[in-house]
């Protein structure tokens, strides 16, 4: 089933296009297109002059953008089906130096977690696959088919914080070994359910294997490091970076980037340290405001970090 009918409400819609438009006739990067909405807000604010390059490793995103009634039919904008992770050979395969910004907005868009076929989601039945990309990589179904429980536990339990990731993987490969491997989300749920003693308020026991699995399946916290490393290169003086992370694990890697890149220094200990020639400054830490939340309970956990790249003496 085509994804593209399914739509996404934007979280922190103007903000990041304040943060991100330095000049209106640059050129942008908008490094998870999703359903656009922050690619049609920046192209509402650049002149004839700026461009913007967008990515989604979604095949879903990049069909919504290039066919159908939501399709941007504007020439200062292309598409590009790969990760954000793989910016720096997209953007020299089109004779791209550098951008004036680059906006991340992390993690699953709504289309994807709302089409049951996704396998996102423990509120709609489907098949357990959880790739962003459907085009390559292993299902969360797979890994679950072959990894052993240890393996299965460590992935709940660091990218899910679940208390009961050994509970959980127990039943899972029992259940495997029983001849009756999970294989979509209502059974995944199931087994959550039976495996985790607590419940939290308001929410559903499956959602932190759930967010786990997602993770993992997707590579999402290996990809946001290169993806932030790689920026680094990219953005020329003066440019933005501008990411909207979702949880904690993602905030915690975007905030500590941050951090390292801004110091003045390679290691402050070195006795005759060089200063970096690259650096970047913090700018603003953005939460959504109440209204955006009552009005959009998923941007709730949605945290904006926004930095800008200051050189120092050579450039790189
Ligand atoms: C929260 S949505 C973005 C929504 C978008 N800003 C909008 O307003 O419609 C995240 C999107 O990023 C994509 N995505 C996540 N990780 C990615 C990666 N490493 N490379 C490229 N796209 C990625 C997902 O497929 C999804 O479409």
């Amino acid at each position: 089933m085509s994804g593209a009918h399914f739509s996404h409400t934007t979280v922190l819609l103007n903000e990041a296009v304040d943060a991100l438009v330095t000049t209106p006739d640059g050129l942008y990067l908008d490094g998870t297109f999703g359903r656009g909405g922050h690619s049609r807000a920046l192209l509402a604010r650049l002149s004839p002059q700026g461009r913007l390059v967008a990515i989604d490793r979604d095949p879903q995103a990049v069909e919504a953008a290039t066919s159908g009634d939501q399709r941007i039919d504007d020439p200062r904008f292309s598409i590009h089906h790969t990760s954000f992770a793989q910016m720096a050979p997209l953007l020299a395969s089109l004779g791209i130096e550098r951008v004036d910004g680059l906006l991340l907005d992390l993690g699953v868009s709504s289309p994807q977690i709302d089409n049951p076929a996704r396998g996102f989601s423990f509120r709609f039945d489907g098949p357990l696959d959880m790739r962003m990309d459907t085009t390559r990589g292993e299902s969360a179904a797979d890994f679950l088919a072959r990894a052993d429980e240890r393996h299965i536990a460590e992935v709940i339990r660091d990218h899910g914080e679940e208390r009961f990731a050994v509970q959980v993987a127990k039943a899972l490969v029992a259940r495997r070994e029983g001849g009756n491997p999970v294989l979509t989300t209502g059974q995944l749920s199931e087994v959550v359910a039976r495996a985790v003693k607590t419940r939290e308020a308001g929410q559903d026991p499956a959602t932190r294997t759930f967010q786990a699995l997602r993770i993992f399946v997707n590579a999402e916290l290996e990809e946001l490091e290169q993806g932030l490393s790689a920026s680094l290169h990219l953005l020329s003086p003066g440019a933005r970076l501008v990411v909207i992370s979702f949880h904690s694990l993602e905030d915690r890697i975007v905030k500590t980037f941050i951090a390292r890149e801004s110091r003045d220094v390679v290691d402050r200990r070195a006795p005759f340290a060089p200063e970096k020639a690259m650096r970047l400054k913090a700018i603003a830490r953005v939460k959504p405001s109440e209204s955006e939340i009552r009005a959009n309970p998923r941007s709730r956990s949605a945290v904006m970090r926004v930095a800008e790249r200051t050189d120092v003496g050579v450039a790189a």
